[in-house]
């Protein structure tokens, strides 16, 4: 089990990057360094009610002296991202769970194709940055809404290696993932974070390429948690069992029973809460894991995932 440790991270500055994205820098309270980082890495803060909320880190991970994220004011959001924009403001002290990475770069690729949509930016720059830094070949396809809802475009105008991509273009003028795709070269690994349509479409077409060159990153949940309950976790470091009843997750059954396993998005897309299970079938329901290590078994996100038999044995 793990004590959570929480960072306590001071606002240091806000700026408008895009129409409704609103990129913040954080530093440490305590004017420590930071803990390290790599591409792809996303820090959870913690706001008021409990609430978590996932955000990736957009700076170079060469950075240790600041977290740089950026946030769009969902329209749907639960409640995360209009806290962000409408509440904090600079100075304001948050807590947050330090970096993990659930969307690592393969940073010995001989190039590296990346695919954003709107604020899947974020991850993809810290990518291209770290690219960048290893003088690695990289080229990234960018689709937003329109222009102007699109963030950091400056730095990227003008390199030949970036394409963009708006709704309102011709059809013939929209990125064909398909066809981008089907048209890699055997040794390119591919990247895509951003909406839900998105990653299915690209799900969808590279599915016949091998796992391992295969990357992306969720922002939600697409599959309810399990609530089913009815089961039994049985916890193998100490030997306690104890009951997940209709209704709640494992996750919570260990909270309420006074332990305190790490995690941080709470919704299966970050892989913060990956427990080991010795025993028992889980019922995955997280984005973190792939179908063979789904079809292992041999481990589990707690935060969402439950159990198809009577009984699970955790490595905890
Ligand atoms: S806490 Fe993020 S996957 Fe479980």
């Amino acid at each position: 089990m793990s004590n959570e440790f929480l960072l306590s991270l001071r606002v240091r500055a806000i700026s408008e990057e895009a129409r409704g994205i609103l990129a913040y820098e954080f530093v440490s309270n305590d004017g420590c360094p930071l803990p390290a980082f790599t591409a792809g890495a996303h820090i959870s803060l913690v706001l008021p009610d409990s609430m978590r909320r996932s955000y990736s880190l957009t700076n170079s991970q060469r950075e240790r002296h600041r977290y740089v994220v950026a946030v769009n004011l969902d329209p749907r959001s639960r409640g995360g991202s209009r806290y962000l924009h409408e509440r904090v403001r600079v100075g304001d002290i948050l807590p947050a769970v330090a970096p993990s990475n659930a969307f690592a770069l393969v940073e010995n690729a001989r190039q590296s194709v990346f695919i954003a949509g709107g604020i899947g930016i974020t991850p993809i720059r810290a990518m291209i940055r770290r690219l960048n830094d290893l003088g690695k070949h990289w080229s990234l396809h960018y689709c937003a809404r329109t222009p102007s809802a699109a963030a950091f475009t400056a730095e990227f105008e003008g390199d030949e290696r970036v394409r963009f991509y708006f709704d309102q273009a011709e059809p013939a003028d929209r990125l064909d993932i398909e066809g981008l795709v089907g048209n890699l070269p055997p040794h390119a690994h591919i990247y895509c974070c951003g909406p839900a349509s998105m990653l299915d479409a690209f799900l969808a077409a590279a599915s016949r390429l091998p796992a391992e060159r295969v990357h992306y990153e969720r922002f939600a949940a697409t599959e309810a948690p399990s609530r089913a309950g009815g089961y039994t976790v049985t916890l193998a470091r100490s030997g306690r069992s104890l009951q997940v009843p209709a209704g709640r997750t494992i996750l919570q059954v260990l909270q309420e029973a006074g332990l305190d396993p790490a995690f941080s998005c709470g919704q299966g897309v970050c892989g913060s809460c990956e427990t080991g299970v010795l025993a028992g079938r889980p019922d995955h329901r997280d984005q973190v894991l792939s179908e063979n290590e789904r079809a292992a078994g041999r481990s589990m996100m707690i935060c969402c995932s439950g159990c198809l038999d009577d009984n699970l044995v955790l490595d905890l």
